[in-house]
């Protein structure tokens, strides 16, 4: 049986405070540039950020946090801001595990980590073994991870263990393959940056989440600016393709 119910076979419980947050953290680099500063400069303080990101969530029962940190296609990006991006990464993990496991935080990281070198694939390893026992947030950094890439491993993982069902897989099937397996469908995805697209992240998973697009820059992204996004979730109506006078109905004796 799936851990979690699915928004597109059953009727996913909704609660006033979003479970699962998922984030593009978009806009670093424009950031950066407002202030004539170099694109890294905005990365800096974008890691900054992250870490207020998790105080919030952590004060306001939010579960789980997924962090969209480096796409499939950012390797496109100039060879010395990947290098950059690599050595900011390396840098949190050495020197933010221990608080994250400290504060109940379990690290994950998602993503194909093959293409990461040797020492960072370790690091990730290490923080994900030693917050493997927390349990107050589960925090999620999608590192060379693309919503296509994430599909097609699951399918490539089912069809090695049931190739007898082949033609007859379903959702159901597929599910526990995919990254994000540990985690319920998010109910809030939160881009910054102005951009209003989806970028090739959790394209399975955000199915029915509610999107909140934002103009403030990552950078910028503080606890009351968080505010408001949960503020415009708490108006939505999430009908799960019900009709609005369903939800005030009594269900069904
Ligand atoms: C997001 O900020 C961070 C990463 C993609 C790593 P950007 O670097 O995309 O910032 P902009 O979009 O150029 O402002
Ligand atoms: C998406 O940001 C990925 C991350 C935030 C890590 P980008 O800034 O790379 O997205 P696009 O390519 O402009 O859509
Ligand atoms: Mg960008």
């Amino acid at each position: 049986m799936a851990l979690f119910s699915s928004s597109t076979r059953d009727l996913p419980p909704v609660a006033s405070v979003p479970q699962h947050v998922a984030v593009i953290m978009d806009g670093n680099g424009r950031w950066a540039k407002k202030r004539f500063l170099p694109r890294v400069a905005g990365h800096v303080k974008g890691v900054e950020l992250v870490r207020e990101m998790v105080r919030s969530c952590l004060e306001r029962g939010i579960r789980y946090l997924t962090l969209f940190a480096f796409s499939s296609e950012n390797w496109r990006r100039p060879q010395d801001e990947v290098t950059l991006l690599m050595q900011l990464f390396v840098k949190a993990l050495e020197q933010e595990v221990e608080k994250l496991d400290r504060n109940g935080v379990r690290l994950r990281v998602v993503g194909d980590l093959s293409r990461f070198e040797p020492r960072l694939q370790a690091l990730i390893r290490e923080a994900e073994a030693r917050t493997a026992g927390n349990s107050a947030l589960e925090l999620s950094i999608a590192a060379n991870y693309g919503g296509r890439w994430d599909i097609m491993q699951a399918v490539n993982r089912l069809a090695t263990s049931a190739p007898e069902k082949l033609g007859a897989w379903t959702e159901a099937d597929l599910e526990p393959h995919l990254a994000m397996h540990f985690a319920p469908e998010p109910d809030l995805f939160i881009r910054t940056g102005g951009e209003e697209r989806i970028s090739n992240f959790l394209l399975w998973q955000l199915a029915y989440t509610e999107f909140f697009f934002t103009p403030t820059l990552w950078p910028d992204f503080n606890a009351a600016e968080f505010d408001k996004a949960i503020a415009s979730y708490q108006q939505r109506e999430r009908r799960f393709g019900r009709t609005s006078e369903q939800l005030t109905e009594p269900p069904d004796a």
